[in-house]
């Protein structure tokens, strides 16, 4: 049997120190809510630098490099020019043109702008698609593991989430008779990542092809798209789920310029999708927050409509990291590291390290470790448990070689010593 587990939505109330006036107060709403374990992570090991530690956080979601110089010269020309108003709610025009192109150029997909929305990042996107299409009780398939927001997302929505779980042995990636096991009347959406948060899974055309024969055979269900991480790509040919033959009028493409284009803090994501589904978000993000940052939307559209060679230079040195970091973690005795095809995590097995102990120190779990690694080693990574597998952990390499070496040095050592 396959291993699908649900969770009631009213009885997965969690309490995250929340003080008792805080739990009387707030919202059940929000007290349903887990608050972002890699921002907590990167949050704790930022108190340990500022207390002069000599920490290396490897828990970041975010390129390293600088947003390049002709993006930013685009924004300030748009700050000169007076882009200082409200934009329409969808986007600029002009923007949402230059995504309609580069969804044709990239992806050979045909879109119109109305079928595109512009939001404050691809979260705000993902967000508003699950706050359109789902209703209480409405059950969401997500493969784990998983981006840490989807599940607390669909929580938000008063839906239910389904987990799936793919495992380290099959590439952490969801096979068509898992999907067709954990589809019920229920069921109205899956949110597929790929290029993987956490794991750096790429499914390839065929492997969607297979999944999408399942979501076809069930009328009411719709896929989301996560390919935030489309550009960083390691065995070439991103696959997109609406281009797979019958998927256009079930996918909804998120995407945006946060991860390919290095401008994490510019915040402008977008969604591809039929055009009831665009008005429909239109509606929310209306009375929500209305349309994002005009400034920011400038700098994407330089982004799209200009040279994409700071594209490929960032993707080589991630994938020389890449390279890099697998290369040493699997001479550590103990882990098992997978090799990820994009994105620029890895996501390595350490469940082998459990029940060990340094001193007084026991490790039960990745939580554990990820504790003792941040306090022991001082590398700050992030505990599987995030991401719904709690056999391992991610780390984050979106930071120059040598804190990469020196990383993977300092974890060897507090590895060894667990005995
Ligand atoms: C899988 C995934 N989707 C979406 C996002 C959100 O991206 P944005 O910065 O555009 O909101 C992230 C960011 O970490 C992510 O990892």
């Amino acid at each position: 049997m396959f291993r699908v587990h649900r969770e009631n939505h009213y009885f997965c109330v969690q309490i995250h120190n929340l003080t008792d006036k805080a739990m009387r107060h707030l919202s059940e709403r929000l007290n349903r809510l887990a608050p972002s374990a890699t921002l907590a992570m990167s949050q704790k090991s930022g108190e340990m630098k500022a207390q002069g530690i000599d920490v290396i956080n490897m828990s970041v979601g975010e390129p390293d490099f600088n947003t390049p110089e002709h993006i930013k010269a685009a924004a300030a020309q748009a700050i000169a020019e007076n882009y200082s108003k409200y934009s329409p709610v969808p986007g600029y025009l002009s923007l949402r043109q230059a995504i309609v192109d580069k969804l044709k150029r990239e992806n050979g997909l045909d879109y119109r702008v109305e079928e595109v929305l512009v939001s404050n990042g691809a979260k705000q996107s993902v967000c508003n698609v699950v706050q359109a299409l789902v209703n209480e009780g409405d059950e969401v398939v997500i493969p784990v593991p998983y981006w840490v927001s989807y599940p607390q997302m669909v929580k938000l929505a008063d839906g239910v989430p389904v987990f799936v779980e793919t495992g380290f042995e099959h590439n952490f990636k969801m096979k068509p008779e898992q999907l067709e096991a954990a589809i019920t009347p229920k069921t109205r959406m899956l949110i597929l990542c790929s290029p993987c948060n956490p794991t750096g899974s790429v499914y390839s055309k065929k492997e969607l092809e297979a999944l999408a024969e399942v979501v076809l055979r069930h009328e009411n269900l719709y896929v989301v798209s996560d390919e935030i991480y489309e550009h960083i790509n390691y065995i070439g040919g991103h696959a997109s789920m609406a281009a797979v033959k019958g998927m256009r009028d079930r996918t909804i493409v998120v995407n945006g310029v946060s991860k390919a284009y290095a401008m994490t803090g510019w915040r402008i994501g977008y969604i591809a999708a039929p055009e009831w589904i665009v008005k429909g978000c239109n509606k929310l993000q209306g009375q929500y927050t209305s349309g994002a940052c005009s400034v920011s939307q400038k700098a994407a559209e330089a982004a799209y409509t200009q040279g994409q060679e700071c594209v490929e230079e960032m993707r080589k040195a991630f994938e020389k990291r890449r390279d890099l970091i697998v290369g040493l973690l699997r001479e550590i005795p103990g882990l098992e590291v997978n090799k990820p095809e994009g994105a620029f995590y890895v996501f390595p097995k350490c469940s082998a390290f459990f029940g060990k102990s340094d001193g007084e120190r026991v490790v039960n779990n990745a939580t554990d470790l990820a504790l003792y690694l941040l306090e022991e080693a001082h590398v700050a990574t992030v505990s599987g448990d995030a991401f719904g597998d709690p056999a391992c952990f991610r780390m984050s390499y979106a930071t120059n070689e040598t804190q990469i070496t020196e990383a993977v040095r300092r974890i060897a050592v507090a590895l060894m010593k667990l005995k």
